[in-house]
């Protein structure tokens, strides 16, 4: 990447990925059960969704269900599957009337057939949708994404589809889950953690980090206004050297 170009960053960021966090100590907050948080962490969703198509961004990757998330309680999770399984009865024909494309990237397997048909459905649905790519990761973690990756390359390698020679990064990115989708320019956490708790460890190597003091379900356009604000005003320069004027 050349000075230059590093100089010339857009203002608006091409992909947007955040770590919804903080939606069971809001509810805690509240004396309210942690399924109230989730609930109203999936409205927090819709108007982050709304934030990114009204401010031009193309790719928003949420983070909903990491694969570490299957060791809560089975209420816990089967709270959230079904959480999950009633926002894509009820909002995915209104993303589609929007012209959102959305994708699923985790370990899909995973999850019983039944949703894996829902999630199916919904991708072919939206498939040709070009004003926002919604990727929502689901039983995701970033060490199984390279890990899966890893392991398609070995087998190509194997059957004769590639040589060891031929593997590098473009070639690997292209085997990620995230195939075909510009790497984040912006990785956001809420809450006031400060980890990347397994999310995008590959894709966000060059990420401009911004942590939110805000719980997930308290999330709203002002904030997605607020990360766009500091992420046009960092320079970003891939490892480069400073340029003159800073
Ligand atoms: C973290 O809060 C959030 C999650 C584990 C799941 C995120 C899920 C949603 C925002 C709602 C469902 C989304 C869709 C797309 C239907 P936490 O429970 O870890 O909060 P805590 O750290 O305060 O306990």
């Amino acid at each position: 990447m050349s000075l230059q170009l590093a100089d010339k960053k857009p203002s608006v960021p091409s992909h947007v990925a955040i770590i919804m966090d903080g939606n069971g100590r809001w509810a805690c907050e509240r004396g309210l059960p942690r399924l109230a948080g989730h609930r109203a962490g999936a409205e927090a969703v819709g108007r982050c969704i709304r934030a990114a198509i009204q401010r031009g961004v193309p790719y928003l990757t949420l983070y909903a269900f990491s694969s570490e998330n299957w060791s809560r309680g089975p209420k816990e999770v089967s709270d959230l599957t079904g959480l999950l399984r009633y926002y894509l009865r009820h909002k995915v024909k209104e993303l589609h009337t929007e012209g959102v494309c959305l994708r699923f990237i985790g370990d899909l397997s995973r999850f019983e057939p039944a949703l894996r048909d829902e999630l199916s459905r919904a991708e072919a649905m939206t498939r040709n949708n070009k004003r926002l790519v919604l990727l929502l990761a689901l039983s995701y973690g970033g060490r199984g994404d390279i890990m899966q990756a890893v392991r398609r390359v070995a087998q190509e390698v194997r059957d004769g589809w590639l040589t060891p020679d031929q593997i590098n990064e473009d070639l690997f990115t292209n085997h990620l889950w995230t195939a075909g989708v510009p790497d984040p320019d912006v990785m956001v956490r809420t809450s006031g953690e400060y980890r990347l708790s397994n999310f995008l460890l590959w894709q966000s190597a060059y990420a401009e980090l911004v942590f939110l003091d805000v719980f997930w379900p308290d999330f709203n356009e002002g904030h997605f206004a607020t990360v766009l604000d500091l992420y046009a005003r960092r320079e970003r320069r891939f490892g480069a050297r400073p340029s003159a004027s800073a």
